[in-house]
This record gives structure tokens, C-alpha cells and sequence, in this order.
């Protein structure tokens, strides 16, 4: 019986909710009456009143952070498990013997255990141990450990009755830890990327990012024309590798705009019936390429030599076009200058930049009159051929 409530007071300073005497917890015997505490140390944060007392608390607990050699060395112990036989074996005294020893365990154990739990805060990755929430509850582990180390040996019922009373606070302090470690977790989850090596994805999929960006691109293609074309994905779609997403993240959402601009433009007296947009992806062991096609008219001999120039574009031009400025006011209220579409004349060249940056390439094929094929190719980062240095 002992162990099985001994083993309920351990989970319970992990997971609270009790109000139960430590000695009726590990004994079924009612608890004796406790003696005042005479050591403000050992007050429950639940008590503590003003915020200043708090303050110090935590500053106290943060400052043990970095000096911490007994948690250290309690953490490096192993801890004594009791079995349910040694439990209903050890039985009762009549002289209340039982209930010192027991205390007596709790008292050798409990540091040791709650060291371990400290120990697993700290390996927690840098960016969850940050957490303000998880922190309070490293915190809480730290102040029960020191209030529960700090404790003299049990050697008669006057002080097994406080270390009970003790044992008792400490419960009801850390009633809440486990709903905080769920929110803390929660809070944590947008800042984990558990496929991610720093800025390298182990598992990137070319059609998942795709994706992301036509959703981007089709939104912004409707606020400024009413409608977008779709997007087909072909080819290797089941493809995943390792790959920085960073670079794809600038380009794809440029050549994916530029593509929409021109599908759109180039139907302006049938802007719902467009023609669609078609993104092929093959992957090989050296490298991936993805081909944007679309069926925009294509890029006039007369300028294909400049669109790679920064600072070049035909965003003047279409905001000229009558049908486009109707289209713009009709439709979007945006009057009829170049919107977030198209207009710096950067998307191109930046694009490309990015593309030879890392060892690969950008090139253009136009078929005047029909439409546009863009070939981002880009090397793998363990692939056979000479990667990219960062
Ligand atoms: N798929 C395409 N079809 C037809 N013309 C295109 C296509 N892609 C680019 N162009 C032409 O090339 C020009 C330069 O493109 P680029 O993306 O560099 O600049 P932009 O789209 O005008 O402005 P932004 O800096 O906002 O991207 C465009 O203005 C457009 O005339
Ligand atoms: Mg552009």
C-alpha cells in the first residue's frame, strides 16, 4: 500500500490535484497534525501573496539554473523503484515506525526523482526551454527540489508531520504543471520544425511548396484581376529531398505571378475562361528542375533580351491597357496602377541570382504568341555534383 501511494505522491508532484495528507498518501493513516513552519522557504506558491515574494522565488530559481551542482549530482543517481510485493510487504508497526520510514524513503527519493525531471528540462530543445511557460514549471521542479533536499532527516513524528505538510504544499503547487506543459508545448509547436537541420528541410517536397505558392499567387492573381488561372502539378510529384526551402520560397511565388499576370492579361475579354498554368517537377540524382508553363502570349522578341535586367518591366504598359484599368476598378477597387502582382522589374533577375547562387540556373522559353516556359533548375545539396558553398 505504501508504495502504491508513494507512487501516487511522486505523480502527483509531477501532475497535482490532491489535497490528501502525505502520510494517509503513503500510509492510509489519517496525517498527524502538522507543526507550524517555522522556514518561510517552505511556503506554497499558492500562499505567497505579493509579487515582489514571487520575483524573488524566480530569480532564485533562475540564478540555480547556473549553479546547480547538487541538482547535477542527485540527477546522476539512479532512482530506488519500489515493487508492488515490497510495498505490500513492508506492513505497519503499531509504534507508527512505518510511517518514518516511509517518510524516510520519500525523503532519499523524491530529490533524486525530481533531479531526473530537472535533467530532461534541460535537454529540452533551446527554443521550447524558452518558453515562458515551460520555464515556470522547470522553475516549480527546481524550488521543490531545493525545498525538499533542504529538509532535515526524518527522525521522529514532529518533523514527518511538517515534511508531510511540505509534501502536501508542493502538490497542490504543482496542481497545474501538466495542463501548463500541454500549452506550453502548444505555444512551442509553431517554432518546431522537426524535419528541419537549421535552414535545411531533411524532406522537402517540391509539390508541397508549389502548392503553398500558387495558393499565395492565385489569391493575389484574383484580388487584382477577379479571377486566376489554375495550377497542375505534374511529373515528379512524389519527390522528396533534402533541400533549403528559403531560395524557393523568393522564386516560386515570382515565377508562379509572372505567370498568372500573363495568362490573365492576355485574356482580358475572357478573364473566367483562362487557360491553365502547368508546373512540371523531375528530379534526378544531380539535380531538380521545375518548368512553369503557362499560355500568356509569350515574351515579344522585342524585349526578351531585357526581362533578366533589373528594373525592367511591362507594368506601365498593361496599367495603360483600357480593358485593364475597367478590370482593376470593376473588380478590385485598386485603381489602376501595377499592384503587388508585377512592377519592380526585380522578379526575374533576383530569381535567377538565386537560382546561380546555388549552383543552378533560371532560363526562359518563349513561344511568342502561345506562351512562356521558365526552367528553374537547381542542384542537389547531396547530389553527385558539387554543391553550393554557404
Ligand atoms: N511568364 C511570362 N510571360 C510573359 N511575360 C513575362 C513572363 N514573365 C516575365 N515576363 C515579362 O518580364 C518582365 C520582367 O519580369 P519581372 O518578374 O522581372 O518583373 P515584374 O513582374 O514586372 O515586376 P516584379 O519585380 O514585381 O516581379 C515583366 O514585366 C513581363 O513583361
Ligand atoms: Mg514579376
Amino acid at each position: 500500500m505504501r508504495g502504491r501511494v508513494t507512487g501516487q505522491a511522486m505523480e502527483l508532484l509531477g501532475s497535482g490535484a490532491s489535497r490528501i495528507s502525505v502520510s494517509r498518501l503513503f500510509l492510509s493513516t489519517p496525517a498527524k497534525a502538522a507543526a507550524p513552519l517555522s522556514d518561510r522557504r517552505f511556503r506554497s506558491t499558492s500562499s505567497m501573496s505579493s509579487y515582489t515574494e514571487l520575483a524573488r522565488e524566480r530569480s532564485k530559481t533562475v540564478t540555480s539554473f547556473y549553479n546547480q551542482s547538487a541538482i547535477d549530482a542527485s540527477a546522476e543517481k539512479p532512482s530506488v523503484r519500489l515493487t508492488p510485493a515490497t510495498m505490500l510487504y513492508a506492513g505497519k508497526s503499531p509504534d507508527g515506525q512505518h510511517v518514518l520510514s516511509s517518510a524516510s524513503y520519500l525523503h532519499k527519493e523524491l530529490p533524486v526523482r525530481i533531479a531526473h525531471r530537472i535533467k530532461g528540462f534541460r535537454s529540452l530543445p533551446f527554443i521550447i526551454g524558452c518558453n515562458p511557460t515551460i520555464l515556470q514549471v522547470h522553475e516549480l521542479y527546481i524550488r521543490a527540489y531545493h525545498m525538499l533536499s533542504d529538509f532535515p532527516a526524518i527522525k521522529d513524528q514532529e518533523t514527518e508531520a511538517r515534511y508531510s505538510k511540505l509534501v502536501k504544499q508542493l502538490l497542490d503547487d504543482h496542481k497545474d504543471v501538466v495542463t501548463m506543459l500541454a500549452e506550453g508545448f502548444r505555444e512551442c509547436r509553431k517554432h518546431i520544425m522537426p524535419d528541419f537541420v537549421g535552414i535545411i528541410c531533411r524532406r522537402l517536397s517540391p509539390k508541397k511548396i508549389i502548392e503553398k505558392w500558387v495558393d499565395f499567387a492565385r489569391r493575389l492573381c484574383e484580388h487584382q484581376y477577379g479571377n486566376s488561372p489554375r495550377v497542375r502539378i505534374n511529373g515528379h510529384v512524389a519527390a522528396r529531398f533534402p533541400f533549403i526551402p528559403l531560395p524557393l520560397d523568393y522564386i516560386l511565388p515570382e515565377l508562379l505571378k509572372n505567370a498568372m499576370r500573363a495568362t490573365m492579361e492576355s485574356h482580358l475579354d475572357t478573364p473566367y475562361n483562362v487557360p491553365d498554368i502547368v508546373v512540371t517537377i523531375a528530379n534526378n540524382d544531380t539535380d531538380f528542375v521545375i518548368r512553369i508553363s503557362d499560355r500568356g502570349s509569350g515574351i515579344p522578341h522585342s524585349i526578351l533580351d531585357q526581362v533578366m535586367d533589373y528594373h525592367f518591366s511591362t507594368a506601365e504598359q498593361s496599367a495603360q491597357d483600357p480593358r485593364m484599368s475597367n478590370l482593376f476598378n470593376n473588380i478590385t477597387n485598386s485603381g489602376p496602377q501595377s499592384g503587388p502582382m508585377h512592377g519592380f522589374g526585380f522578379g526575374l533577375p533576383t530569381s535567377r541570382a538565386y537560382a546561380e547562387y546555388l549552383g543552378g540556373s533560371l532560363a526562359i522559353q518563349s513561344m511568342q504568341g502561345i506562351g512562356t516556359d521558365v526552367y528553374l533548375r537547381l542542384r542537389h545539396i547531396d547530389g553527385k555534383g558539387e554543391s553550393f558553398r554557404v
